[in-house]
C-alpha cells in the first residue's frame, strides 16, 4: 500500500511515522487536522494497537475526532484536558523561522487554540510546504457569518498598508455554498502572493472586526518533521538549533495499512 503512494504522500507519512514516535505514554496529545496529520493518527492507532501505547488525543475537528475514534485512540476534549504535552499538526507553508500558514482544511481556529494550548507543537510537512517567505498560498481567514463582506472590504483596505504582493480575497466555497468551519463560520482565503511581515500581518488581521483567527502560526511551531519522498526524513527543533537526519525503510512499511483505502 505505502509503495503505492506518490512522492509527496510518501513524504507525507515518513514525517507521520516520525513524529508518532514522539509520543509517550501518558501524554495528552494534540491531534492536528488534513492529510498529513491523518497519516499521524493513523501510525498512532497502529503504536496503540500493536505496541499498547497508552496516550489520550485531542482532535481539532471532527474529521480528526472520526479517525482517531475508529483506530482505537483515547479521545478527549481540550477543556478536560486542560493543557497537552504535545500538539502534532500538518502546515500549508513554513518558512526558515518555523512560522506557518495553516487552515488550508479550514480548522485553523481550533488547530491555533489546542498549539498554543501544548507544551510542544511539532508541524509534519513533505519538503514542498518549505518556503523561503510565505503567502503564495492562500492565508486563510475564519470569519464570522454576519457581515462577512463588510470584514473582507475591511480587510482588503487594511492590507493596502501591508507590504504584500496581492490584496484580493475570496470566500471558500464548498461547491455552491460558502464553506462552514466546525465552529459555524466562512472562511475568507487572502492572495497575498508574498508576506513581507508576517507577525505583524497576524497582529493586523485580528484587530479586524468579524475575523475569529487567522492561519499565520509565529512562535508557535517548535519542531518541524520535514519527509522526502524517498524515505528521508529530518527533524528541525528551532529551540535546541539541531537537526536530526533519518530514513525510513519504505519496503519495510510496504503493508502498513493495506486495508485502508486513502
Ligand atoms: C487544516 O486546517 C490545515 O491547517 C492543515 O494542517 C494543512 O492544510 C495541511 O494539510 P495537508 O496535510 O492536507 O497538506
Amino acid at each position: 500500500m505505502i509503495g503505492e503512494l506518490s512522492p509527496i504522500e510518501k513524504a507525507k507519512f515518513v514525517a507521520a511515522k516520525r513524529a508518532a514516535d514522539l509520543v509517550e505514554d501518558g501524554m495528552r496529545v494534540g491531534l492536528g487536522t488534513g492529510s498529513t496529520a491523518a497519516w499521524l493518527v493513523r501510525c498512532l492507532g497502529e503504536k496503540v494497537r500493536d505496541q499498547g501505547l497508552r496516550f489520550r488525543g485531542v482532535p481539532t475537528s471532527t474529521r480528526t475526532a472520526e479517525l482517531a475514534r475508529e483506530v482505537g485512540i483515547e479521545v478527549t476534549s481540550l477543556d478536560e484536558a486542560r493543557w497537552l504535552d504535545l500538539t502534532i499538526d500538518g502546515a500549508d507553508e513554513f518558512d526558515g523561522e518555523q512560522n506557518l500558514i495553516k487552515g488550508g482544511g479550514g480548522a485553523l481556529l481550533q488547530e491555533k487554540i489546542v498549539a498554543t494550548a501544548s507544551d510542544q507543537m511539532v508541524v509534519i510537512a513533505d519538503v514542498g510546504k518549505e518556503v523561503e517567505a510565505l503567502g503564495a498560498f492562500p492565508l486563510p481567514v475564519e470569519v464570522i457569518p454576519f457581515g462577512w463582506q463588510t470584514t473582507q472590504a475591511l480587510i482588503e483596505e487594511m492590507l493596502v498598508s501591508m507590504d504584500v504582493l496581492g490584496r484580493k480575497s475570496s470566500l471558500r466555497m464548498n461547491s455552491s455554498a460558502p464553506f462552514v468551519t466546525d465552529e459555524g463560520n466562512h472562511i475568507l482565503d487572502l492572495h497575498l502572493g508574498r508576506i513581507g511581515n508576517p507577525r505583524q500581518m497576524a497582529l493586523a488581521l485580528n484587530q479586524v472586526p468579524g475575523i475569529v483567527e487567522n492561519g499565520l502560526f509565529i512562535d508557535i511551531c517548535d519542531i518541524v518533521v520535514v519527509g522526502y519522498g524517498d524515505g528521508r526524513v529530518e527533524l528541525r527543533d528551532i529551540n535546541e538549533g539541531t537537526v536530526e537526519h533519518d530514513r525510513l525503510d519504505l519496503e519495510e512499511n510496504e503493508n502498513l495499512f493495506s486495508d485502508i483505502a486513502d
